[in-house]
């Protein structure tokens, strides 16, 4: 079975919506597939899949683990897709006791005898059980847009996720373990590969255990929300970032157009992928779900030359995608499909859009002018 953790650091950059679609589009490819919301505290996934009325989710299962699992692991209307829904009730999962955590990551696995494919949908922000449930798999997701808040939020989460993952090889007792304590006790801004280094000198066992570890540490990128072929390149810093300061090679596994469509289909109570499969966003989650499907996670090996290549090819789709979109909204306007009328509305919403971006755009600036005038008295 595979695992495909879905995560972002900040709320609100798409991660429901690219998981909600991917599974559907992993079980229209034939794949036995079951979608959980782990996003405790704040379910909506059930929204997104069309459920109106809440089912019996992980809440329930949590407050009697010795119940039945299988009684939360609904059917759907799509076939080969179950779904395991969240809680709205339970409060999130900083406040899971870890015997909560690990009866249900035991129970998850064992989905395994009848699953092919575990899509996990994770709530926002970095706790441990968020990590935990990342690290599942080897090559999570991690979803960002092009808002310098969430591609921040990316790095943080993968930053912790990397430490996360030194804490489960570096046993408590190992000089290891002492040299991560110390470094969190003194609160030192140390980059990875500066620790490893004081690692490798102090326990090359340990080390070298890491090292193996981080090797099947491959997470992946979906950059969610662009407006233009521009808005992709923030991916390449996100990636400059996590090679320089993290030590790990992040795949971009593409790019998603913002695409007022999805509106339209959260309405409709459909996945984008079922309301209009033919959409540019429909049509770019079938192209992440292809790339997903292609690679053999048992044989899953990358080189730089893939990961740039990755990047590349996300670059190009950017383009082509906003052609296409152009292309469109020539075509309806042409067809008499769209009135002048929505594009007015759509004008608006787009002011209104500028409108938040350069409240955000002056709050930065402000901020860094505040920086460089503290350095400056500083020297
Ligand atoms: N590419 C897109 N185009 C248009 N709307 C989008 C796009 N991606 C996400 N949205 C919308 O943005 C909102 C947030 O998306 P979603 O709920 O999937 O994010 P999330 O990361 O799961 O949020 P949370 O952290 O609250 O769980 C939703 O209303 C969704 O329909
Ligand atoms: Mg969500």
């Amino acid at each position: 079975m595979r695992i495909i953790p879905i995560a972002s650091g900040k709320g609100g950059v798409g991660k429901s919506l690219v998981a909600a679609n991917l599974a559907v589009a992993f079980a229209q490819a034939g794949q036995r597939v079951v979608l959980a919301d782990l996003d405790l505290g704040a379910s909506n996934l059930h929204l997104v899949l069309g459920f109106h009325s809440p089912l019996k989710g992980i809440g329930s299962f949590l407050a009697n683990t010795k119940s039945d699992f299988m009684n939360v692991v609904n059917k759907t209307d799509i076939r080969g897709l179950r779904f395991i829904p969240g809680d709205q009730e339970m409060p999130g999962l900083a406040n899971l006791k870890s015997f909560q955590r690990n009866a249900l990551i035991r129970r998850l696995l064992a989905l395994e005898a009848d699953t092919d494919i575990l899509v996990l949908d994770l709530g926002a922000g970095t706790h441990q059980s968020i990590l935990d449930f990342f690290l599942l798999s080897g090559q999570g997701i991690v979803v960002s847009s092009p808002a310098v808040t969430a591609t921040l939020n990316a790095y943080v989460f993968l930053k912790n996720t990397v430490f996360r993952l030194m804490y489960t090889v570096f046993k408590k007792g190992t000089e290891a373990f002492t040299v991560l304590e110390n470094i969190r006790k003194d609160n030192k801004h140390l980059y990875i590969p500066q620790i490893l280094k004081e690692i490798e000198q102090v326990d090359p066992e340990a080390h070298k255990k890491f090292v193996d570890a981080s090797k099947h540490f491959h997470p992946r990128l979906v950059m969610n929300m662009i407006a233009n072929p521009k808005d992709a390149d923030v991916a390449m810093k996100i990636r400059r970032s996590c090679e320089e300061y993290l030590d790990i090679m992040l795949e971009h596994l593409g790019i998603m157009y913002h695409d007022t469509i999805q509106d339209t289909a959260l309405s409709s109570r459909l996945p984008v992928l079922l309301y209009k499969p033919n959409s540019v966003i429909a049509q770019s989650i079938y192209r992440i779900a292809d790339k997903i499907m292609q690679d053999d996670e048992e044989t899953f090996t990358l080189t730089k030359e893939d990961i740039d290549d990755s990047f590349q090819e996300a670059g190009l789709e950017a383009e082509i995608d906003f052609e296409t979109k152009m292309d469109y909204v020539e075509e309806l306007l042409h067809t008499g499909a769209l009135s002048q009328g929505d594009l007015l509305e759509t004008v608006k919403s787009q002011q209104f859009e500028l409108g938040k971006l350069k409240k955000e755009n002056n709050f930065l600036k402000h901020k860094l002018a505040q920086a460089i005038s503290r350095d400056l008295n500083q020297e």
